[in-house]
């Protein structure tokens, strides 16, 4: 069945407004967040409740291990709908670790990250910001699609991506040294980069990276099958069409379908809708307008279907 134990997720800007708004979270975000105010720990709504379904691909989970072990720095590379923010999820909830997700745009600033001072009834007071808290207090900062980010932005994270493991925080005049637990994930799809849209080499070298791509057949069938509740069978060809719109990416295609939309499609499979409307809805519809890409697409549905 799907898994919902997505710890609660910063968009910046909403992040500074959202103190009295009330945010469309999941009851188990909610829950969580009444539990930080309750047990006075700063992290408590940051904790990934219950295992996240995450299926082992290769090496990864030793080598992030390892890397966690001596605190380094971590990329994660790979196209959309490949693992990547699931992955993490289980590394937190493996290692322990809360997990503090940063949604990173272009209109993030460094007080995003950082904090700010915030002007309330009983005059100002000094707010952190999601890598302030994380590094405050010892957790795992995500850092979605961060070149996104600008470039003046992402050099915050600098000093803490290097020996010293500090956060200068200037407004507030604080020299933060990083709790020992603290760790920095950043995730990056190569696919998109341009010139204009890049990390600098100087971001790039902090950071030891892991590759991730869609798994092979019989694995991303099994992710499927789990995560939309169709059987293995129908899994397996929606794994079939995936690989060969995956071949069309550079031949029409920017970029091959994700597993995510496999699942999409799976799910509306599960929920009773007719194989060739769910895969026209959630595979083909969304990645392409080209009509002779969808007739292309299509055909290949109705090769499996
Ligand atoms: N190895 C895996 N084990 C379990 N689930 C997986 C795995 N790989 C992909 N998934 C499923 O695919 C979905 C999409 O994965 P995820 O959201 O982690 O992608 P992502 O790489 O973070 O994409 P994006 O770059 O768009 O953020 C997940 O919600 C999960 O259901
Ligand atoms: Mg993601």
């Amino acid at each position: 069945m799907p898994n919902h134990t997505n710890p609660r997720t910063y968009l910046p800007r909403q992040q500074a407004m959202s103190r009295s708004v009330a945010q469309p979270d999941s009851f188990l975000m909610r829950s969580a967040s009444s539990a930080s105010s309750a047990s006075g720990d700063p992290l408590a709504e940051h904790r990934v409740v219950g295992e996240p379904y995450y299926r082992t691909v290769a090496d990864e989970v030793e080598l992030y291990e390892a890397a966690y072990s001596v605190r380094m720095p971590i990329m994660l590379k790979g196209p959309t709908g490949c693992g990547k923010t699931r992955f993490v999820e289980y590394m937190a909830w493996k290692l322990n670790k809360p997990l503090i997700t940063v949604a990173c745009n272009e209109d993030m600033t460094a007080s995003d990250l950082v904090g700010r001072f915030l002007l309330d009834a009983n005059g100002t007071h000094w707010q952190d910001g999601p890598l302030a808290l994380a590094a405050r207090h010892g957790a795992i900062c995500y850092l979605d699609e961060v070149v996104e980010a600008r470039q003046d932005t992402t050099v915050v994270i600098h000093p803490l991506t290097d020996a010293r493991r500090v956060l200068p925080l200037e407004k507030k005049g604080e020299l933060l040294q990083a709790h020992p637990d603290f760790q920095i994930v950043i995730s990056y799809n190569p696919g998109y980069q341009s010139l204009m849209k890049d990390l600098k080499q100087s971001t790039k070298q902090r950071f030891g990276a892991l590759d991730f791509s869609y798994p092979e057949h019989e694995i991303e069938a099994e992710i499927v099958a789990h995560e939309s509740g169709v059987g293995l069978d129908v899994a397996k060809k929606l794994v079939h069409i995936g690989e060969r719109a995956r071949n069309l990416k550079g031949h029409g295609l920017d970029e091959g379908l994700s597993t995510r939309m496999l699942i999409y499609a799976g799910s509306l499979i599960a929920q009773g809708v007719s194989a060739l409307a769910a895969c026209r809805v959630a595979l083909v519809r969304p990645i392409t307008d080209d009509p002779d890409m969808r007739d292309a697409l299509d055909s290949a549905v109705t090769t499996y279907f």
